[in-house]
């Protein structure tokens, strides 16, 4: 399940909507019929105040910030329903989380052997 944090209980934040934010994300959610597939968590402040309002999804590990309530429909739509990023409204780009790789090596670490079977 994903999850989205929301930070409603600092000085700034509720200052800049986000209470509004909040309301607004979670009826986007329900008119996208995402309600069992998206948890919204409201927590204190995140430390970045001079941008606020701010958003973090899990497990991508995505920052919104800088927001309006009219980008929040777009989020919701293009980020949790079709999986893209709304990369003007991304913030730290450079701490996304990589999509899955292919495992190279097992869970234990050790080295795959190929064996030679034709002797
Ligand atoms: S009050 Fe929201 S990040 Fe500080």
């Amino acid at each position: 399940m994903r999850k989205v944090f929301i930070d409603t209980g600092g000085d700034t934040c509720p200052k800049k909507k986000s209470k509004e934010v909040m309301e607004a994300l979670i009826r986007s959610i329900r008119r996208a019929g995402l309600e069992g597939e998206v948890q919204v968590i409201a927590r204190g402040c995140f430390g970045l105040c001079n941008i606020a309002p701010n958003m973090y999804v899990e497990p991508e590990g995505v920052w919104y910030s800088r927001f309006t309530l009219k980008d929040v429909p777009v989020i919701v739509r293009q980020h949790l329903r079709n999986n893209r990023l709304v990369k003007r409204l991304v913030h730290y780009p450079d701490r996304l989380v990589p999509a899955k790789r292919k495992r190279r090596t097992p869970r234990d670490g050790s080295a795959r052997v190929k064996r030679n079977r034709s002797r």
